[in-house]
Order: structure tokens, then C-alpha cells, then sequence
């Protein structure tokens, strides 16, 4: 079975302070409930990135200026709906490029490639369902120059250290030229970003306490998911959200095919998500401290969001 997650499930829940990575919310209950967050009123993340990428793909596209047919890498491609104007724009220019979206989820990878091969049946999209890395340095191999695409504020979810271990390993694993388009939130008023993310219908209460209705299912454990609530807040000062899933009652829960029993106070918390906001000087200093030069920020009318254009 899955090693990997057995033991971050494990270490997390028996940490001093428990936490639970943010990467394990997305199985097929987790991404079909982010693709709800998505198309909430307060998430304004989704609906300032599309708005990039539509009314600015001619800019974004002139600025890659690449003269030979290259590769559209995504990274995290999740339903890629953001992409579809981006793609859309070039194939109507007649520019020649390979679109390969990666995904650890295969759901979200098949749902991608049967909306895209229905709305542009001309482009030639290959999609990988696996780890980034491993995709990464099969490409390397090619001479194709890439753009590679980390959108959404997937960055967010880093810490600062991991942000800059992993921009690293993406330069890496990129050439000379090669380009990254990172989508990156940026801080704004506090209220519309807790908004963002305390909503009140609850859709990330749920979203966060499907992991323990994944732990349920996968590690054999017996979680009462209504003995748990969720709490989040933003710090506006570290331009941090931090989410949390928090134990109404001291209880135990038994993690059978760990045969573990984790013991929980009354109050006490799991850290499940980092989600981190930035401004344009912290967005100097990463691609700076990267070993990235900054082409263009292209922002959305609001200045809520950025995707960042970046070249090795
Ligand atoms: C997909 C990581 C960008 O942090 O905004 C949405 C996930 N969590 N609401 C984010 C998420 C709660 C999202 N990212």
C-alpha cells in the first residue's frame, strides 16, 4: 500500500503539536470539494487568475518568446480550467506547443484531457498522472524548451524554506531560457481573505474534514468526523493562513491497520494547510534567492493576484 501517506499520517498525528499535510486533502472526495471552493463567491483566488489568463494571454504569450514549438508543463493541473484560456489563445494563433498537465490525482487528470480534447481537439496534450519530479527530469532529457505552469497559489502552501527547496529543484530541472508562470495570491485587506477561507456554508469545513473520512477509509481508523470541527485564520502581518481541524471532546481514535490509538484533548488542534500571501518585494527576494529573473508580474484588475513570469 501507500507507505508514504501511512507514515505522514502517522507522524503527524502522534507530533506534539498534530498536523496532517495539506497535500493529502486531495483524493476524489478532497479535489471534487476544492472544485466547490473554486466556484464560491469569496474565493476570489479562481476568478483573479482566470482573469489573467484571459484578458492578458497575449501579453503573457509575447513575453515567452519562444521561436521554435515548446512545452506547456503544468504542475498540479487539477480540472485546468484556468489554463484553458492560455491554451485557447494560442491554438487560435496558430503557436505550436505540447501541453503536458501533471496530476497525482488520475480522476482530475481524465476529467482534464476529455473537457480539453472536446473544446480544442487540435491541441496535442499529454498528460502524466504521477510525482513532478520524475516527469521533470524525463524532460530535461528533450532539447524542447518549456514553460512550466505552477498556478492556483500553489506556492501558498509551502513554507518559506520549502518554497525555496522546491522553486530550486524546478530551476533545476529547467533550462537556460525556460520559463515558470507562478500564480501566487497577494496580500490584500484581511477581511476578503478570511472570507476566502472561513466561509460560511462550511464548504472548507469539509473539505478539511474529508482527510479524516480518507483516513477512515484508508488507514482503517474510526474517526467521528462530527466530534471535529474546523478553524482558520489569517495573520496579516506573516501573510499566513493556517488551517486547523479541532477535537470538540477529549476522545481516542483508533488507527486499526496501524494499530495505533491517538489520544485527543478537548481543544486540541491538527494543522492541515499553510496558505501563504505575499507581496511584490517577497516575490522579488524568492525569484532573486532562486536563481530566477523576474520577466513580468501580470496582475488582475483588483492587484489580488499575481502570475508571476519568471526565466532561468
Ligand atoms: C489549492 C492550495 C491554492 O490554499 O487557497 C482552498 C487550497 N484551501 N481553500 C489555497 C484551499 C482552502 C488552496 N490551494
Amino acid at each position: 500500500m501507500d507507505y508514504t501517506f501511512d507514515k505522514d499520517i502517522l507522524d503527524g498525528l502522534t507530533a506534539t503539536n498534530k498536523n496532517l499535510s495539506s497535500k493529502y486533502l486531495y483524493d476524489d472526495a478532497g479535489s471534487k470539494i476544492f472544485q466547490e471552493i473554486m466556484h464560491m463567491q469569496s474565493y476570489y483566488l479562481t476568478d483573479c487568475e482566470f482573469e489573467i489568463l484571459s484578458l492578458q494571454a497575449q501579453q503573457i504569450v509575447d513575453k515567452l518568446a519562444f521561436n521554435v514549438p515548446f512545452n506547456i508543463i503544468e504542475l498540479g493541473a487539477g480540472d485546468g480550467f484556468k489554463t484553458f484560456k492560455l491554451l485557447e489563445y494560442l491554438e487560435k494563433n496558430s503557436i505550436a506547443f505540447h501541453y503536458i498537465p501533471i496530476d497525482i490525482s488520475k480522476k482530475a487528470m481524465d476529467m482534464l484531457t476529455y473537457k480539453l480534447k472536446e473544446r480544442l481537439p487540435n491541441i496535442s496534450i499529454k498528460p502524466k498522472v504521477g510525482d513532478y519530479f520524475k516527469v521533470l527530469k524525463e524532460l530535461k532529457q528533450q532539447k524542447t524548451p518549456s514553460l512550466l505552469l505552477f498556478l492556483g497559489s500553489n506556492i501558498g502552501n509551502y513554507s518559506h524554506v520549502e518554497s525555496i527547496n522546491l522553486l530550486e529543484l524546478f530551476n533545476k530541472n529547467m533550462h537556460t531560457g525556460d520559463k515558470l508562470l507562478l500564480g501566487i495570491d497577494l496580500k490584500k485587506n484581511p477581511i476578503t481573505i478570511h472570507n476566502a477561507y472561513y466561509d460560511k456554508n462550511g464548504i472548507t469545513k469539509r473539505f478539511n474534514l474529508n482527510l479524516l473520512i480518507r483516513i477512515n477509509k484508508e488507514l482503517d481508523a474510526d474517526f467521528k468526523v462530527n466530534n471535529f470541527d474546523f478553524y482558520c485564520h489569517y495573520n496579516p502581518v506573516t501573510g499566513e493562513v493556517k488551517s486547523y481541524i479541532v477535537s470538540l471532546k477529549k476522545q481516542q481514535v483508533v488507527l486499526n491497520k496501524l494499530t495505533t490509538v491517538i489520544n485527543f484533548e478537548q481543544n486540541e488542534l491538527i494543522w492541515t494547510e499553510l496558505s501563504k500571501k505575499y507581496d511584490i518585494t517577497e516575490i522579488q527576494n524568492l525569484a532573486k534567492m532562486t536563481n530566477f529573473s523576474i520577466v513580468e508580474n501580470f496582475l488582475d484588475c483588483k492587484h489580488y493576484f499575481s502570475d508571476s513570469l519568471w526565466i532561468k
